[in-house]
């Protein structure tokens, strides 16, 4: 009976956070950087250096690290997503209330700590939420929804933007100083609450704060409001991370998980990250309703996708493996929808770390060892030894047997993080065959 139930309540206690649709709407702006050749000698990765690089010591007297990932110089232009790694960004420095047209906006806490401000358009699930991470911690920012963030700590903040939208967002960006900036003086003082008189004071420093990207808190005015605890919009690492112990995602590596499901605000975009010893390595993976930018955090690693994108004439890119090699701190790499990818440490010799972050917010992963290969249990090692130019599969990777063991082996693959609403209803059949 409480099978039936939990049957019934699944779809009403799912839709919210599985229907990405239901929320937000779907992005629809294309690339402005299509490239009509799709050359073989495609390139899929990007250095930080080879990054557009905003850096500037107007605002922290370190200088303070702005990087903006040039879209139209990988993956033929036709990338869906863009990174923007921002480093030291110094304490109370702020990035100023902006939002993006394009896209969403993930980010993922390298050091420091941030506080977070977010304004809600229809007042849902609040009107405007506060939150402070720390390293390790996340945001999710859906797109066209005003932000800012500030850096509390004496430390400094480095952070890793990833935006779900093909275009460079600088230039997309608009921020609260050239929208007031450029109004009628009677529609500015009323938009600010402002008198005409405190708005001919104000107009001045507004426009001549366009175009700026940060600006300094001042820290004497600074409160600790109260955090929005029942919808974060950002999240630690602590209260949202799930390690994925999956067998058959590598060797020597660890993995950690933050989808819809751990972060229900984050509708749209997640996050895997992966901790190499040296040597190890993240095996072939497709990823299947998602292309997906690799950040490095630490070390240094090589990558790969194993095909480009593709299309028209030449389908060359289809089936040659792009690489790249010794990618270090806040260098990029993306890796195109449906192609497989690996990711290894570099130099054998010391750890590594990266963040994988999805333009879904519920990836779907086919690892080459389930999917494809001598070692999926429940697969026919006849059709891989035939199609793999006559090969023989090793004898310890005989077919489990198609008998009552078979729903074992499926449960090998659940996780409570991993299943999404079409797992579900299988799990529950497999379960109703016990009883
Ligand atoms: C970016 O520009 C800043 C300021 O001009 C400079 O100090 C820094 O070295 C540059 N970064 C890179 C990676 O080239
Ligand atoms: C997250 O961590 C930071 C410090 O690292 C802390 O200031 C903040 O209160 C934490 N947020 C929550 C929601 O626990
Ligand atoms: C693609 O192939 C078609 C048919 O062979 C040909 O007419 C066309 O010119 C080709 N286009 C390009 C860009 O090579």
């Amino acid at each position: 009976m409480a099978l039936v139930f939990s049957l019934f309540l699944l779809p009403v206690a799912a839709q919210y956070s599985e229907d990405p649709g239901s929320k937000f709407p779907t992005p629809t702006v294309e690339s402005n950087c299509l490239q009509d050749n799709l050359a073989d000698n495609q390139v899929y990765y990007q250095k930080v250096d080879q990054m557009f690089n905003g850096s500037s010591n107007a605002i922290c007297p370190n200088t303070l690290g702005l990087y903006v990932n040039q879209p139209c110089t990988w993956a033929a232009g036709r990338a869906t997503m863009t990174v923007a790694p921002v480093i030291n960004q110094c304490h109370w420095a702020i990035r100023n209330f902006h939002w993006h047209d394009s896209s969403d906006e993930w980010s993922y806490m390298v050091q420091g700590v941030m506080q977070v401000y977010l304004t809600s358009p229809s007042g849902v699930p609040w009107q405007s939420a506060v939150n402070t991470i720390g390293a390790g911690g996340v945001w999710f920012f859906p797109r066209g929804w005003p932000h800012a963030f500030v850096c509390v700590s004496e430390e400094g903040c480095n952070y890793v933007l990833t935006f779900n939208g093909p275009q460079s967002v600088a230039v997309n960006d608009h921020m609260i100083a050239e929208s007031y900036a450029q109004l009628p003086d009677k529609i500015a003082a009323y938009s600010m609450g402002m008198s005409m008189g405190e708005w001919a004071t104000a107009k001045p420093k507004m426009s001549a704060d366009t175009g700026t990207f940060f600006a300094k808190v001042d820290s004497a005015k600074f409160k600790w409001l109260p955090e929005e605890n029942a919808e974060p919009a950002a999240v630690n690492r602590s209260d949202v991370e799930v390690e994925d112990t999956r067998p058959g995602l590598g060797k020597g590596i660890q993995v950690w998980n933050i989808r819809t499901a751990q972060f229900p605000f984050a509708t749209r975009m997640s996050q895997q990250r992966i901790v190499f010893q040296p040597g190890g390595f993240r095996s072939l993976v497709w990823i299947t309703n998602a292309a997906a930018i690799m950040t490095v955090i630490s070390g240094h690693v090589n990558a790969a996708t194993q095909g480009g994108i593709s299309g028209g004439n030449n389908t060359g890119p289809s089936s040659t493996s792009y690489e790249a090699t010794n990618l270090g701190p806040f260098d990029a790499f993306y890796f195109p929808i449906r192609r497989g990818y690996w990711i290894e440490e570099a130099t054998g010799k010391e750890p590594a770390e990266v963040i994988v972050v999805f333009e879904v917010g519920n990836w779907e992963a086919l690892e080459a060892k389930d999917g494809f290969s001598c070692a999926n249990p429940l697969g026919a090692p006849w059709a891989y030894e035939a199609t793999a130019g006559g090969i023989e599969c090793p004898s310890t990777a005989e077919l489990v047997q198609r008998d009552g063991k078979r729903h074992k082996s499926l449960r090998r693959h659940d996780n409570s993080d991993t299943q999404s609403l079409m797992q579900q209803p299988k799990q529950t059949e497999i379960e109703n065959s016990e009883l």
